[in-house]
């Protein structure tokens, strides 16, 4: 069975070829119905928009049909009952189980009870894979991934989108430049599992001193549902905002990313310049959705 849990399961091959899968989906070379006969159940414990609806939009687009639960209120957890059991029930009525959790490692847990596959659509601070791949894919789109320079600003604790990236990442030979502010910097366990995966990781104090030598620019804001409590997040809070003014002499293929919602750490003005590619990257989820979809179930 094939779950897609963390990018540390994935060799290159394999990322590069479910890229080369999402292509097909995206230029329309796939049969239209591939999934007529399959389910998948979208269990989001977290709120969502883009990674819930893309990926009921690729199961749409292949044919197949989705079921939601769409908070942990509307479910019988709030009952006492365990994610274990919810996901042995639900894998009876599916042929696949989309989870977003906010405990990490809630994806791997159920994987060691469910019976059909799992793919994990983010598990608190742990990872996002599928967020990865359409982050690559956009990459991609653009540039050679290998040898890039890329920047991560913002949460980089908390961030389960830029902890999956960096490693992804480190498997192209990338540059990592890292901003983060004081107490979200990259935690200490994955900043030495990229170096020993001989990946060159360069702290910056700020973005300003980092964004001239950067091909891409991923920001990320600040998980303030992962904080203890609201004091601490007003410190960081507004302590970084990408705005034109900081664009004067960038590379000219620099692309601006963010796995999106943004909460006021770009500028909307930036939207209007050739760097902003997040809406482009969002809707980048539902092709690269749909050869994850038919992947695990084909
Ligand atoms: N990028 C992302 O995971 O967005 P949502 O939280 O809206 O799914």
């Amino acid at each position: 069975m094939y779950h897609i849990i963390s990018i540390r399961d994935f060799e290159r091959s394999d990322l590069d070829y479910l890229l080369d899968r999402a292509q097909e989906f995206d230029t329309g070379n796939y049969r239209p119905g591939m999934l007529d006969d399959k389910l998948v159940a979208l269990l989001f414990f977290e709120p969502s928009t883009r990674t819930r609806m893309s990926f009921a939009t690729a199961m749409a687009r292949l044919g197949g049909k989705s079921i939601s639960v769409d908070s942990v209120e509307a479910s019988s957890i709030v009952k006492g009952e365990t994610l274990a059991d919810t996901i042995r029930v639900i894998s009876s009525y599916v042929d696949a189980i989309v989870l977003r959790h906010p405990k990490e490692g809630a994806a791997r847990l159920a994987s060691e009870f469910a019976t059909v596959p799992i793919i994990n659509a983010g598990d608190g601070a742990g990872q996002h894979p599928s967020q990865t791949l359409l982050d690559l894919y956009t990459i991609r789109q653009s540039m050679p991934v290998d040898g890039i320079d890329v920047g991560l600003l913002g949460d980089l604790r908390y961030g389960r989108t830029a902890h999956s990236l960096a490693l992804a990442l480190s498997l192209y030979g990338v540059t990592l430049h890292t901003i983060a502010p004081g107490g979200l910097e990259m935690p200490a366990n994955i900043a030495l599992e990229l170096r020993e995966r001989g990946m060159e990781v360069v702290e910056h104090p700020n973005v300003e001193e980092a964004i001239r030598e950067l091909d891409v620019l991923y920001v990320t804001r600040i998980q303030r549902e992962r904080f203890p409590d609201s004091a601490s997040y007003y410190n960081v809070a507004s302590s970084y905002r990408i705005t034109t003014d900081l664009l004067d002499g960038v590379k000219e293929r620099l692309m601006i990313l963010h796995p999106l919602p943004r909460a006021g750490e770009i500028d909307p003005a930036v939207d209007r310049t050739p760097y902003a590619r997040y809406f482009e990257q969002a809707r980048n989820g539902v092709p690269v959705r749909m050869a994850l979809l038919h992947e695990v179930m084909r």
